[in-house]
C-alpha cells in the first residue's frame, strides 16, 4: 500500500517508514519539523535505498493537507504528528490541543473528501490514566489523563472511533504506546529530543555521552521492588513492526475502530533500566536520589494479549537490546541529529 505517515521525520515516525518500505510498501511522509530534522529523511532514504517523498507543511493547513491528497495516491495513513511533551502541555494547553486536534481534524477531512478509509493513529497508554487496574487491559472503559497532551490523545480517540462509526468502510486502530526506548540497529536512527530530555532513556543516554553530569532519579520510595518507578518500556523496532501488523490487519477488522497495547507485558524499573545501560556502556554511571516527579504511577505495563491474538504481533526484544542500541545510536550521535537540509 501506498501510506502517508504524518510525523514521518520523528522517531517512532521514522523507524516505522523503514520498516513499512522493508516489508514493501510505498511511503510519503509529511512532517512540519516542529519537534524534528529534515535530515533524517535523508538518513530514511540512504538506509532504504529509496526515495522517500516529502511534505514539509502544517497538517492543520486544511488546504494544504486536501491538497497533498489530491496530488499523492494515498491508501493508508499512520497519524504520528502531534506535540507530546507532557510537561509542557500544562504550561500551553491551548496550543496542544489547537495543533494535536486541528490537525488530526483536517487530516481525517482529507481522508474523507480523497476516500481514504484506512488509519492507523498514535495513541498512548497515558490514556488509562491513574485508575485502572493492572495490566491495563483495552476494554478498560474509563479513559482519562493527567494532563493536556494525554486529555488530546483521549479526545482523539473518541473522535476517530465516532468518525469510524459514522463512515462505512472506514478501519482505524488506535496503537497505545507504553514507553518507546531504543534505536535503530545502524545507529543512524534514534531518539534526539530537544532540549533537556523529559524522558528517563534519553537522560540516560545523554549522561553516559557526557551532555548530562548525573541522572536524576525521580523518587526510590514507591512500593515497588527497588523503590523506584516500573514503566513497560518497548523497543522502537518492536513498536514499528507493530505498526505495519496492524496497517496490515485493517482491512480485516470487524469494528470500525478498535484499541491496541503496544506493550511487552513487563515491567521495568528506573533503576533496573539504568543498570542495564551500565551494562551497555561498560561501565557505572553517576546518578542521585531525588524527590518523587509529581503524577508518576509507581508501576505501569500492558497487557499484551490483544495484539497477539489480533494483529499476530508481539515485542520480541529485551532491555539490554534496548539499552545497547540505544548507546550505539548516542555514541554515534553524541548531539543528535545535525541540523542540515534534507538533500
Ligand atoms: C519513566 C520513569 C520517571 C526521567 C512519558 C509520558 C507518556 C509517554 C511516555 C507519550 C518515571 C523516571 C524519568 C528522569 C527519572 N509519552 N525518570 N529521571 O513518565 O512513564 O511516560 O513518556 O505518550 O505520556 O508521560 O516516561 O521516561 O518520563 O519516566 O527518574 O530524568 O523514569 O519518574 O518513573 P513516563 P519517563
Amino acid at each position: 500500500m501506498r501510506v502517508l505517515v504524518s510525523g514521518g521525520a520523528g522517531y517512532i515516525g521514522s523507524h516505522t517508514v523503514l520498516a513499512l518500505i522493508e516489508a514493501g510498501h510505498d511511503v510519503v511522509v509529511v512532517d512540519d519539523f516542529s519537534n524534528s530534522k529534515p535530515t533524517v529523511v535523508a538518513r530514511l532514504e540512504a538506509l532504504s535505498g529509496r526515495h522517500v517523498p516529502l511534505h514539509a507543511i502544517d497538517l492543520t493547513d486544511v488546504d494544504k493537507t486536501s491538497h497533498l491528497f489530491a496530488v499523492e495516491e494515498i491508501d493508508a495513513v499512520i497519524h504520528f504528528a502531534g506535540f507530546k511533551a507532557v510537561g509542557e502541555s500544562v504550561a500551553k494547553p491551548l496550543e496542544y490541543y489547537r495543533n494535536n486536534l486541528d490537525s488530526t481534524f483536517s487530516l481525517v477531512e482529507a481522508m474523507r473528501r480523497h476516500d481514504v478509509h484506512r488509519l492507523v493513529f498514535s495513541s498512548s497508554a497515558t490514556v488509562y490514566g491513574d485508575k485502572a487496574p493492572l495490566p491495563f487491559h483495552e476494554d478498560y472503559a474509563d479513559l482519562s489523563a493527567l494532563s493536556p497532551y494525554g486529555r488530546s490523545k483521549v479526545m482523539i480517540e473518541h473522535v476517530l472511533s465516532d468518525v469510524a462509526a459514522a463512515t462505512p468502510g472506514q478501519r482505524t486502530a488506535l496503537l497505545r504506546y507504553f514507553n518507546p526506548v531504543g534505536a535503530h540497529p545502524s545507529g543512524d536512527l534514534g531518539e534526539d529530543p530537544q532540549g533537556i530530555p523529559n524522558n528517563l532513556m534519553p537522560f540516560i543516554a545523554q549522561v553516559a555521552v557526557g551532555r548530562r553530569e548525573r541522572l536524576s532519579v525521580f523518587g526510590n520510595d514507591y512500593p515497588t521492588d527497588d523503590g523506584t518507578c516500573e514503566r513497560d518500556y518497548i523497543h522502537v523496532m518492536d513498536l514499528a513492526a507493530g505498526h505495519v501488523a496492524a496497517l496490515e490487519h485493517l482491512d480485516d477488522m470487524a469494528e470500525p475502530a478498535r484499541a491496541f497495547n503496544l506493550g511487552t507485558g513487563h515491567g521495568t524499573s528506573v533503576m533496573e533500566l539504568f543498570h542495564a545501560f551500565e551494562r551497555a556502556v561498560g561501565r557505572e554511571l553517576p546518578y542521585e536520589v531525588v524527590g518523587r516527579r509529581p503524577g508518576d504511577l509507581p508501576r505501569m505495563w500492558a497487557d499484551a494479549t490483544r495484539a497477539r491474538e489480533e494483529l499476530g504481533w508481539e515485542a520480541t526484544r529485551t532491555v539490554d537490546e534496548m539499552c545497547a542500541d540505544t548507546w550505539y545510536w548516542q555514541s554515534r550521535n553524541p548531539h543528535g541529529f545535525p541540523d542540515g537540509t534534507r538533500r
